[in-house]
């Protein structure tokens, strides 16, 4: 494994996720500014060939699994030729190709994915109300995600996850009936714990930690069982015994799993942003764009990775802290 992608505590990187675009066609609260964000002109955009040169760079020094993010990876025109470039890597150590979105235009998408070599799906999704779906994302579709999710259960993708972000006020009454729809589902719905990002208002007093959902999940399903959590997972697993699909907490706040974090990302605007809740970030594409050799480029690369923390600041201090917001980083919900 190379020594490029290993951190001073030992940690080896062999996730990537990768940023294919700022845009988003939903208008999320959470994630966004509510003044919204600048987009970065699309010359300062990773370019389809630049994303491609970074991955297989990034296979070749022992990446296993990369996930397309966005804003919404979806709205990206070229994502299927994307996936099949990435997919030859598989011939060099590749193993998963994995997408997070936001589902709008997911059922549609789902044959031409699954043939160009996508594995996985995680689609996001806050409510089952759709009329707070409209609330939250400030546009209709609340049963196209729903459909997508169904189809990508049915076409037969590993392990469809939903990312469910539970922010008091907003949806934390809903936790139950997500619990409840994975018993003839075999979804696993994982419950995030609320993280500050500029311009979000983040508040402790809107974060709703794990042991509060938990509880609240076990006085409606007293039959519940801890399961085994796969390695570098984000979440702690969960089930109702007898129950088709699972669940889990997603516990960056109140439990953090930054011991076991294996992540590297690269921004759409080309930078390598070893932590998410850090704001050291580096340009890869304007090291790209200098005609830097493969071997200097590596060197960038691994002194990044070297200088990664060995876990994140703690709720408190980065309420504080500059960073993006999470349209700018890996979120496939935002507002434009
Ligand atoms: P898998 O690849 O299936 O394990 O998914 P994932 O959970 O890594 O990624 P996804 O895009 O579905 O992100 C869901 C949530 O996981 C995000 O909202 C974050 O809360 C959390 N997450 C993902 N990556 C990181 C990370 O590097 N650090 C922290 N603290 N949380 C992360
Ligand atoms: N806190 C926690 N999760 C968030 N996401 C977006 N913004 C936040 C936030 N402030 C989630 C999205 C998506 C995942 C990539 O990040 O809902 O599922
Ligand atoms: Fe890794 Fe940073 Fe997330 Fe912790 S907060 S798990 S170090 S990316």
């Amino acid at each position: 494994f190379s020594d490029f992608l290993t951190d001073s505590f030992g940690r080896q990187h062999t996730y990537l996720r990768i940023s294919l675009t700022e845009r988003c066609n939903l208008r999320c609260q959470y994630c966004m500014p509510e003044k919204g964000v600048d987009l970065t002109p699309r010359q300062k955009l990773l370019s389809f060939d630049e994303i491609i040169k970074l991955s297989t760079l990034f296979v070749e020094e022992g990446i296993q699994k990369i996930r397309l993010t966005g804003g919404e990876p979806l709205v990206r025109r070229d994502l299927v030729q994307i996936i099949e470039e990435l997919n030859k890597l598989k011939e060099i150590g590749l193993q998963k190709i994995g997408i997070t979105t936001n589902g709008i235009t997911l059922a549609k998408r789902l044959p031409d994915l699954r043939a160009a070599g996508l594995d996985q799906i995680n689609v996001s999704l806050d409510t089952l109300v759709p009329a707070k779906f409209e609330f939250i994302t400030r546009r209709k579709g609340w049963s196209k995600v729903m459909e997508g999710i169904d189809q990508a259960l049915e076409k037969g993708f590993d392990r469809v996850k939903v990312n469910c972000v539970v922010k008091r006020g907003m949806n934390e009454d809903e936790v139950v009936d997500f619990v409840a729809l994975t018993e003839h589902k075999p979804i696993d719905i994982r419950f995030i714990e609320y993280m500050p990002f500029d311009g979000n208002q983040w508040s402790d007093t809107k974060l709703v930690s794990y042991t509060e959902m938990l509880t609240s999940i076990r006085e409606r399903f007293p039959e519940l069982q801890r399961l085994q959590d796969h390695p570098n997972d984000t979440s702690k697993a969960w089930s109702v015994r007898g129950f088709a699909g699972q669940f889990g907490f997603i516990t960056s706040m109140t439990q953090n799993f930054c011991g076991t974090c294996n992540r590297l990302r690269l921004t759409a605007d080309g930078n390598l942003k070893v932590c998410l809740l850090g704001s050291a970030e580096v340009s890869l594409r304007d090291a790209l764009r200098s005609n830097m050799t493969e071997e200097q480029l590596k060197q960038l690369i691994g002194a990044a990775v070297g200088r990664k923390k060995a876990k994140h600041a703690g709720m408190n201090s980065l309420a504080k802290m500059p960073n993006r917001p999470m349209i700018l980083i890996d979120n496939p919900w935002g507002h434009r």
